[in-house]
């Protein structure tokens, strides 16, 4: 019923520290993807290339890519969101690049600026040099289980959305419950008609944690034979363009709970425990994650 094994993609250091009130230095982002590195995980997103003025948090993308020390094993993956922020993740020789647009127009238009029709020809391009290049693509469409400003979204969108990104020919898609609305029977129904058309490898689930819900909604994704999962070590994180959109499922949380199935996910407990710590001390505020609060030091 459950997989053996699970593939942990940790977006942390672009998801979780887009959002964060407090200034983090360079040095201290640096300091912690290097220590993610050694972690066990194998798939890092380290930042965006987006413009500075609208996620100000990762206005050092390019020094963070360029300075970290990279480990043999691990994909380094940035998120762009045009041909000017390819060029520049590409001169940062990242491993991996991830493409994002929204499932519902309003948040598309919040997000980046455009309507969702006028996003996929400049995706297009984003991935088709991307590929050029020699690079591999993950697709993101958020909103995929409702919309900070419309609500409800229709399945038909979501497949609309993804099967031209497909077209695009990434080689994954994650599905992003950007304000963690999502249930585990919405989960159930939403992936009954994915599978029904891409094949469960090229799928990821990339749940916020806003409403408690993320843990139960990986769960029912396991048993739909999903294996790969986004998370944010410590439960950081959140959309900047989705108000009230808190932090994706933590790291920790997920490692535990995959542990304790028998579900492997190659990540010391010791090491990642030591790295959450190390975020949580350089933020200097308590993190959502439930496991870390077991752990006083
Ligand atoms: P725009 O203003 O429409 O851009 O913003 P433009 O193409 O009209 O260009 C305007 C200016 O921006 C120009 O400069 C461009 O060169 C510059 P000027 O000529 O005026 O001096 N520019 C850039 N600069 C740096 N980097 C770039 C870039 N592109 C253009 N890449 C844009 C459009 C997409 C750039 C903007 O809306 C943006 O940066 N949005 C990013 C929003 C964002 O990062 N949101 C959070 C990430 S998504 C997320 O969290 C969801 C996810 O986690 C999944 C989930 O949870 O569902 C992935
Ligand atoms: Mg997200």
């Amino acid at each position: 019923k459950w997989p053996k094994q699970v593939m942990i993609k940790e977006v942390g250091p672009r998801d979780g520290l887009q959002n964060e009130k407090t200034a983090i230095p360079t040095e201290d982002k640096i300091a912690w993807i290097n220590q993610l590195s050694q972690t066990g995980l194998t798939y890092i997103e380290i930042t965006s290339f987006v413009h500075p003025k609208w996620v100000p948090q990762l206005a050092d993308a390019l020094e963070v890519a360029t300075r970290i020390e990279r480990a043999p094993g691990v994909t380094y993956a940035a998120l762009v969101p045009n041909q000017k922020g390819l060029e520049k993740a590409l001169a940062a020789e990242v491993d991996e690049v991830a493409v994002f647009m929204s499932a519902s127009e309003t948040h598309n238009r919040k997000n980046i600026n455009k309507s969702i029709e006028e996003t996929f020809p400049v995706l297009e391009e984003v991935v088709k040099t991307a590929k050029q290049e020699g690079k591999t693509v993950r697709g993101y469409v958020s909103t995929a289980f409702g919309c900070p400003y419309e609500g409800n979204v229709a399945i038909e969108q979501v497949i609309r959305v993804s099967e031209r990104l497909f077209a695009m020919g990434i080689d994954e898609l994650s599905l992003g419950d950007t304000i963690g609305v999502a249930t585990p029977k919405q989960v159930l129904e939403l992936l009954e008609a994915v599978l029904q058309r891409f094949p469960k490898e090229k799928l990821a689930m990339h749940f916020h944690d806003t409403r408690g819900t993320a843990l139960a909604n990986i769960l029912v994704s396991l048993e739909m034979g999903i294996t790969t999962f986004d998370s944010s070590l410590g439960g950081l994180g959140g959309c900047p363009y989705a108000p009230g959109a808190s932090g994706n499922v933590a790291t920790d949380d997920l490692v535990y709970m995959l542990h304790g199935m028998g579900i492997a996910t190659g990540i010391d407990v010791e090491r990642l425990t030591a790295a959450a710590l190390f975020i949580r001390d350089t933020i200097g505020r308590p993190l959502s994650s439930r496991y870390l609060q077991t752990v006083a030091r």
